[in-house]
């Protein structure tokens, strides 16, 4: 999808500060930092460009991007979800340059996957570096809170070493880039996006739980957006001109033991599926994989015909593609 021009007035500067990693951040408005992407009045402004809604209804989604590309950084937004029947509904905020670079892209994504009444919003965390398509590095997650019932941050932190996803401040996934991985580690700028759409085929089942317009419109509502990284130009870009950024950020991407026993305690009770377990996707995992026993087990005897290993051969192909979608989770 192309940018389409910001359709909106520029506000004047907005002094709103939050703290983070020792530093001050802007938080901007949205006509500071972003652009509508589609959905036209789909997309609406709150408290002075603070916040944004954006609503799927049957005639279209919405969603809006960063004016700016970025070669790493903090991105993060306050999100809450829309309520009740959700099947099919899907919100993004992801990191992407796939308009730029149509083979070759990276791609950081938070999705958030909507479900049918009385089942929770599953979250999952995927990561693709230079066109890595056909390795799919899902995780999915269920939450320790509703998260349609009020806002909570969601981070990406994308360093020149590694990603690290967080939910309020909890790290919740750590990607370190190893050298074995070449180009599948995001390494070119990337814009951010928000955006809410029908995802009624991608989350198959025969289309039994497809997005249902009696419950329309399914609004998200975003603030607190925050875009901390360094802009540059997406074709001529050197990695110079963001070396100060670029070792702050680092600084900052360092997990402290208390932050490390958190996330391996949201691991345990939340996560419900790992690609690097995935036996029926990977006979043997991408080269990033540090299998962990204990995890291995207990994802095992959550499913075991995904995580169980080599008896379910004739079943390879079909939950390969169901893992790429929602659907088998729903
Ligand atoms: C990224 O992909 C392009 C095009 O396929 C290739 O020429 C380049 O070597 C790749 N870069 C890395 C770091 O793998």
């Amino acid at each position: 999808m192309t940018k389409l021009p910001s359709l909106f007035l520029v506000l004047t500067l907005v002094s709103v500060f939050v703290c983070g990693f020792g530093k001050r951040i802007p938080i901007l408005s949205f006509d500071e930092g972003y652009s509508q992407l589609f959905g036209d009045d789909n997309l609406v402004l709150h408290r002075d460009g603070k916040a944004v809604h954006l609503s799927l209804n049957e005639r279209t989604g919405s969603g809006f991007v960063s004016q700016d590309l970025y070669l790493h950084g903090y991105f993060s937004a306050s999100i809450k979800l829309p309520a009740d029947y959700t099947a099919g509904v899907v919100v993004a905020f992801y990191m992407s340059n796939g308009d730029m670079f149509e083979k070759n892209h990276d791609e950081i994504d938070f999705e958030f996957l909507g479900n049918i009444r009385g089942k929770d919003w599953r979250i999952q965390t995927n990561i693709y570096g230079n066109g890595s398509t056909s390795v799919g590095r899902e995780e999915r997650y269920n939450l320790w809170f509703d998260p349609a019932d009020d806002f909570h941050q969601y981070t990406i932190l994308w360093t020149d070493s590694q990603i690290i996803f967080y939910i309020d401040n909890v790290p919740i996934r750590e990607f370190k880039r190893t050298a074995a991985m070449g180009g599948d580690f995001p390494s070119k700028p990337m814009s951010l996006y928000a955006t809410i759409w029908d995802g009624s085929d991608w989350a198959t089942n025969g289309g039994k739980y497809r997005v249902n317009y009696k419950y329309a419109p399914y609004v998200a509502e975003f603030s607190d957006l925050i875009l901390h990284g360094c802009a540059v130009d997406p074709i001529e870009f050197s990695s110079k001109k963001c070396d100060t950024t670029s070792q702050s950020l680092e600084l900052s991407a360092t997990i402290t033991p208390s932050q490390r026993s958190k996330m391996d305690s949201f691991r345990r009770k939340h996560m419900t599926y790992s690609y690097c377990y995935d036996q029926t996707r990977y006979k043997v995992p991408p080269v990033e994989c540090v299998i962990n026993p204990r995890e291995a087990e207990r994802l095992k005897r959550f499913d075991p015909v995904t995580f169980g290993g080599r008896r379910h051969h004739g079943k390879r192909h079909h939950r390969s593609r169901a893992s790429r979608s929602e659907a088998d989770t729903i």
